[in-house]
């Protein structure tokens, strides 16, 4: 009979720690009114990740990539970061080695005070270009023609991660990392289903590290977890920085 885990378990644990890590993915945003990517009202309900968010799709229509992305943009900078991204960044300060790793695009996490952040999947306030490769923040809600140009001449390309394109190394490498020396991996409002990320808690939990979940309902890392939290991301973490002492 396994023995029962429960939330004060947790906290007595959890207050210990040396060491935690954090995967967020888009339902930590969805309390800030940002859709999330599926389930009901999901994007990828809208319109289909091929039209608009591969790099053959780029390649091939980037001024219908581009109109997606600015109303991506516009969603982002007309909601703002719920108090889920403010207890992290609560939780930051609580310990010595803290790292929050997103798959968001969204910088609420920055903009809800968290400094260890690393993004799996780019930021959606920079741009690259597709011919010289010069990154630069970019905060155009608009532009006169799409797609936009570089001074070079090039192609600009929204510098998040496509599907087909790979991932930012240094970030992976930072998020597993981390993943293998965390005591505690927080996994909140992520459905578990896109690689790489979906295997950062296999990593934790492959170095001994407790997966605390955090979901509205069970997903493919809840076998993993000591302890699912199944409930908004907003009142899950503010339980968790309220019994901490941290509110
Ligand atoms: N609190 C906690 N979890 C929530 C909440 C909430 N208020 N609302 C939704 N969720 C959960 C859903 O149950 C789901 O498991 O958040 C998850 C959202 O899943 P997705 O929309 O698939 O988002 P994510 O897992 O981040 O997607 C990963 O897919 O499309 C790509 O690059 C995109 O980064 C994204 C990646």
């Amino acid at each position: 009979m396994t023995m029962s885990y429960d939330f004060m378990d947790f906290i007595r644990e959890f207050s210990q720690a040396k060491s935690v890590a954090v995967l967020t993915g888009a339902g930590i945003s969805a309390e800030s009114g940002v859709p999330t990517f599926r389930g009901k009202g999901g994007i990828w309900e809208e319109i289909s990740i091929e039209e608009v968010a591969t790099i053959s799709a780029f390649e091939t229509n980037p001024v219908r990539v581009w109109e997606w992305f600015l109303d991506l943009r516009k969603t982002f900078k007309n909601c703002s970061p719920n108090s889920a991204h403010t207890s992290l960044a609560k939780l930051e300060e609580r310990f010595d080695d803290f790292t929050l790793i997103t798959q968001n695009i969204d910088n609420y996490h920055q903009e809800a005070g968290s400094r260890n952040v690393v993004e799996l999947h780019g930021n959606a306030w920079w741009s690259r270009c597709w011919s010289c490769g010069a990154r630069f923040e970019d905060k155009a809600l608009g532009f006169d023609s799409l797609p936009p140009r570089c001074d070079c001449g090039g192609r600009l390309k929204p510098d998040v991660v496509f599907f087909g394109e790979a991932l930012p190394i240094g970030e992976l490498e930072r998020a597993i990392q981390a993943a293998q020396r965390c005591e505690f991996m927080l996994v909140i409002g992520t459905s578990a289903i896109v690689a790489p990320a979906t295997s950062l808690p296999y990593c934790a939990y492959q170095s001994g590290g407790k997966i605390i979940e955090v979901n509205l309902e069970p997903t493919g890392h809840s076998s993993l977890a000591s302890l699912s939290l199944f409930e908004p991301a907003t009142k899950a973490l503010e339980r968790i920085v309220e019994a901490m002492g941290l509110d």
